[in-house]
């Protein structure tokens, strides 16, 4: 079928003893949802209200109200270094679990929580590497130092209660049914692993039949494709890659592509599709993608499961796991949600399949579910994921919490969006619609993009003389593709801007102003030095 790629990969392919003091300190005797807090020292959830988080009050409670409980802060804790009690090693943190409501965050408090931002740098790209206002690392610093203060206790009586609290925030705000379908892992390529290798062990155990297909989208993150080639490819599927047009001009380009591709893969019904892999906001070029449509389409073609890559999401768009219906959902709490780095979920839908999924690192939990398996993977720093419902604080904080901020960023890059293609003559990777806190800005072809190279050396030149950092996208162009010009040439390269809470317009018009000088003087990319392209050639792009 015409504009279809076909890859055809087709190749071969202990008990964790417990024993109490070395063993995981958690959660062999006290059922996942039911882990009594005997000793409350970790500073209090803002959705505990009254009761002991993970008590079966505390369930009832959760599913009496949606998830959703009211949030409680202290006062006039605005959450920087005077808030945290970082240095008492946890006497403050056996505060009782009432917390007043703050007054709403102010402008000057803003540039106080990223003030440890280099001042000097344009950052437009919260997009790879997310951001983590100071009240939060001063509560994760609060954590380490309790750890660090009696690690057996905190090992013992507090680590799993506090990772049960996390996964009960994220559970309220993706919609899932139950705190057990809520995995706290590294980041989404760790959730990418685990999800591949199951579907490798169904190749391996011969479950799916050698040459079984799955589909994935042809802008798939490179660290998710080269997963699903190693775990998946190897062990004997065939991967389909679905084109998406870019620019693109609609959700139903989009769709159209993906029916396309199912139509590959399944081969006039010859073969199974046993998994597509979609994103939910496609890295580079950045696209929100018509997710649940896809999905239904999936669940019409036959499409056994789906895995959404969904990296960007959470506090970039809403996120309701029930209404996509998905059977895989991971997102990173890292990027948009002000996570210090690195937290991200994986929400496993309740079924067969569910319960043959595992942590890559075994440990002593191995087999008592993916959630315990992930809240026990050695002894490590788990801060990262407990500070969560600090975060929920956090966001509270502003007008909304965090669909307030997620709408008000998409505004802003919107804006941001149509001014530079207004004063650079060109226009934006997609609709308004179809972006989120990131969108694709056409740069003038005059810049001469012409390669992957020529992109990487330009972002490394902005970054290096004019302070701005932002990623820029290489626009291969397709044969018999009408190219898109702007007023002199063709455009071949997009910068992907990102709007966070911390962006002021002045960021955007650095920006604006060195490209209007590099077409002013006649700059393009040919005239930078190839050995920064050295440089960065064989370096790891993150998007
Ligand atoms: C769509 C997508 N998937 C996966 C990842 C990997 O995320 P991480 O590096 O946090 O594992 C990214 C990172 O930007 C991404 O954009």
């Amino acid at each position: 079928m015409e504009g279809v790629h076909v890859k055809l990969f087709h190749q071969g392919s202990g008990r964790g003893g417990r024993d109490g003091e070395l063993g995981c300190p958690s959660s062999a005797t006290v059922p996942a949802g039911d882990f009594p807090l005997r000793n409350p020292r970790i500073p209090s959830s803002p959705i505990t209200c009254d009761l002991e988080i993970g008590s079966p009050a505390m369930a009832s409670l959760h599913d009496a109200t949606n998830g959703h409980c009211e949030p409680r802060h202290e006062a006039g804790c605005n959450g920087d270094a005077r808030a945290s009690g970082a240095g008492n090693g946890g006497s403050d943190c056996a505060r009782p679990s009432k917390r007043l409501r703050p007054s709403p965050i102010i402008p000057e408090e803003i540039r106080c929580e990223f003030a440890h931002h280099d001042p000097a740098v344009a950052r437009l790209n919260n997009g790879s590497f997310g951001s983590c206002p100071a009240s939060v690392l001063a509560a994760q610093q609060r954590l380490q130092r309790l750890w660090l203060r009696q690690p057996d206790a905190f090992y013992f009586d507090d680590l799993q209660p506090s990772l049960l609290r996390s996964r009960q925030v994220i559970r309220s705000l993706i919609n899932a049914d139950h705190a057990e379908e809520v995995s706290l892992v590294d980041n989404a390529t760790t959730a990418a692993a685990i999800v591949f290798q199951r579907v490798q062990r169904a190749f391996q155990e011969g479950v799916y039949d050698k040459g079984d297909a799955i589909v994935m989208l042809h802008y798939a993150y490179g660290a998710v494709k080269k997963s699903a080639q190693a775990y998946v490819a190897r062990a004997g599927a065939t991967v389909v890659e679905v084109p998406l047009p870019f620019p693109v001009r609609s959700e139903e380009e989009v769709v159209a592509e993906f029916r396309k591709a199912l139509g590959v893969a399944k081969e006039g019904g010859r073969r199974k599709v046993r998994m597509a892999v979609i994103d939910h906001i496609s890295s580079m070029p950045s696209v929100v993608i018509p997710v649940k449509r896809l999905t239904r389409i999936c669940r019409e073609e036959g499409v056994e499961e789906v895995f959404v890559d969904a990296a960007h999401a959470l506090g970039n768009v809403e996120i309701d796991v029930k209404d996509i219906g998905a059977d895989f959902y991971t997102s990173n709490l890292h990027k948009w949600f002000f996570c210090p780095p690195s937290v991200a979920f994986l929400y496993c839908r309740k079924s067969s399949a569910s319960s043959d999924v595992h942590h890559p690192v075994v440990s002593s939990e191995y087999g008592k579910g993916l959630a315990i398996e992930s809240g026990w993977i050695g002894t490590r720093d788990y801060s990262a994921q407990l500070v969560v419902p600090e975060i929920l604080d956090f966001v509270n904080r502003f007008e909304g919490g965090i669909d307030g901020i997620l709408k008000r960023n998409h505004e802003k890059v919107v804006e941001m969006g149509e001014m530079l293609v207004k004063a650079w003559g060109t226009c934006l990777g997609s609709p308004p619609k179809m972006s989120c806190s990131m969108i694709m800005v056409g740069l003038p072809g005059c810049l001469g993009i012409t390669s992957d190279k020529d992109a990487q050396k330009l972002r490394r030149h902005l970054r290096e003389e004019f302070q701005v950092e932002v990623p820029i996208y290489y626009n291969v162009q397709k044969e018999g593709e009408d190219a898109l010009l702007d007023s002199t040439a063709r455009i071949t390269g997009y910068v992907r801007i990102s709007h966070q809470i911390y962006n002021v317009v002045d960021d955007y018009y650095r920006l604006r102003d060195v490209v209007n000088k590099f077409v002013k003087d006649g700059f393009s990319c040919q005239m930078l030095p190839s050995n920064s392209c050295e440089a960065v050639s064989g370096q790891h792009v993150v998007a």
